[in-house]
């Protein structure tokens, strides 16, 4: 059975930069998603920090927090019938040399680093990830 569901996606800084901001947000909607909030930022290293807290340790970690904090990002919490699975799946993988041709990751990601896109990857970090950047109000009700 579906279930609807909620995901935080993430237009990270090098898709930014590249103007792939426009054509993700248009993939999101034609692939039926409904875009529930939506925020322009610069976030700080402490704060890529503490959304990546789960890899703090990592190899890439300090590299990843430096890059996510090196320009605009745009925030969006997004809503679909089984909406993590969805969104990662039109995102492709990690690693934008294994993505499929039609993914966001294989036209907009050029490495693993900078692989255009975030999603969560399971319920609960959904939920946190969701509440690091929107509060209930903000989101459309
Ligand atoms: P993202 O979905 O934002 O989640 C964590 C990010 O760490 C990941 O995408 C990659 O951009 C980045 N990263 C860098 N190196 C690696 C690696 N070796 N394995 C997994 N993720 C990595």
């Amino acid at each position: 059975m579906k279930t609807l569901q909620r995901t935080l996606a993430i237009v990270k800084p090098d898709a930014v930069a590249n103007n792939a901001t426009g054509d993700i947000l248009a993939t999101i909607e034609a692939n039926g998603f409904r875009i529930l909030g939506m925020k322009m930022l610069h976030i700080s290293k402490d704060e890529a920090e503490g959304f990546y807290a789960v890899h703090a340790g990592k190899p890439f970690f300090d590299s990843l927090t430096d890059f996510m904090s090196s320009g605009m990002v745009v925030v969006l919490a997004l809503e679909k019938d089984d909406a993590i699975k969805a969104w990662r799946d039109l995102m492709g993988p990690t690693n934008p040399a294994s993505a499929a041709e039609g993914t966001i990751r294989k036209k907009w990601g050029s490495s693993i680093e900078r692989n255009a896109t975030h999603g969560s990857d399971a319920e609960d970090t959904a939920r946190f990830e969701l509440s690091y950047f929107f509060a209930g109000y903000q989101l459309v009700h």
